[in-house]
């Protein structure tokens, strides 16, 4: 018995020194020490021992028991900490690692482009005035000289939100709002959002305009072409061609559209300009004074002049865009390169 015992602990010993995880480890006790292992299975045997082998055959099987947990604890804590380095190690920090950067955002191609005219205004003396995109009908239309069931309401495809109220069609509506607010003379500039029932490459059911209006008394068809020929030449360039060509607005009399000459081909006749080397780029005129009477202004005394360009139409050549969809669809292949 007493060799059975000796012999154990020394299997148990050589078998532990070639073990190195905690699983095994203990599986290592419960082979020995386990309520079915193996020291357990050889003190079954005790109760055949003559008496007075027994105290002393039991004794030496608790020093074996102590002996064989106190290897096995050793052995555990030589593993458990030859764990927690290895994982410490794997774990490293490298704090000189450079950093992962957010890519850097940037304005809009829109917004960029109303920021840029907004500017080239400002420094004329223009400021800049704003108005509701959900606006009445009286603004809208009405006070713009354009009655119910005229035929010009029909330039522009309306949503209605009811009978009175409306998805603003233009920017046109904060000349009103303006001049109800203030008396002349006016200088200014008013940006915004504005809505069409209409969609393909070349129309968006939300677009943008600039609107623009000067009054004081003395201001002339020449004030117009002046200050649109001083734009032009700041955004497209100095000695980009200006042309004015009749047209007509209910707001304005007279009224004219500007072209520019084409971009592209600057004037040679391309694709883009439909062969004719010009481009239109805004509607404007003199302020109607049917305009000037639904918000009091004196007509004798003050005269005027407005314009009103439409921001994608703008950004599209500028920047030689075909279809107006990428200005709206967010894809940051197409807006990182603005
Ligand atoms: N509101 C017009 C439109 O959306 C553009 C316009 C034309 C505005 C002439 C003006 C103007 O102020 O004088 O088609």
């Amino acid at each position: 018995m007493k060799e059975k015992l000796e012999t154990l602990l020394q299997e148990a010993v050589s078998e532990l020194s070639l073990l190195d995880s905690e699983e095994s480890l203990q599986g290592l006790r419960v082979k020995y020490l386990g309520k079915k292992g193996l020291l357990t299975a050889l003190m079954k045997g005790l109760g055949a021992l003559p008496p007075e082998e027994r105290p002393i055959i039991g004794q030496m099987a608790n020093v074996v028991k102590d002996r064989l947990e106190e290897k096995l604890e050793a052995a555990l804590s030589r593993v458990r900490l030859a764990r927690k380095e290895e994982k410490l190690r794997s774990e490293r920090l490298d704090v000189t690692l450079p950093g992962r950067r957010r890519p850097m955002g940037s304005r809009h191609p829109i917004t960029q482009v109303i920021d840029e005219i907004t500017e080239i205004f400002a420094g004329l003396g223009f400021q800049v005035a704003e108005g509701p995109e959900i606006e009445q009908d009286y603004y809208n239309f009405e006070a713009l000289n354009i009655p119910k069931d005229h035929p010009a309401r029909d330039m522009q495809d309306t949503f209605f939100v009811n009978d009175s109220v409306v998805l603003r069609t233009h920017t046109s509506p904060v000349q009103i709002r303006t001049m109800l607010k203030q008396p002349p003379p006016v200088r200014v500039i008013a940006p915004g959002t504005v809505y069409r029932c209409d969609s393909d490459a070349t129309h968006s059911p939300m677009f943008h305009q600039i609107e623009g209006l000067l009054v004081d008394k003395g201001v002339t068809f020449a004030d117009l072409k002046g200050i649109l020929t001083i734009f032009v030449s700041q955004y497209f360039g100095a000695g980009t061609g200006v042309r004015l060509r009749p047209s007509f607005f209910p707001f304005t009399e007279p009224s004219a559209e500007v072209d520019i000459a084409c971009v592209m081909c600057k004037g040679k006749g391309c694709r883009i300009c439909k062969n004719t080397g010009w481009l239109e780029i805004l509607g404007s005129g003199m302020v109607d004074p049917e305009v000037f009477r639904h918000v009091s202004y004196d007509s004798e005394e003050y005269t005027g002049f407005a314009f009103g360009m439409g921001i994608e139409r703008i950004a599209m050549l500028k920047y030689g865009i075909s279809d107006m969809r990428l200005l709206f669809e967010n894809d940051l292949r197409f807006l990182s390169q603005f």
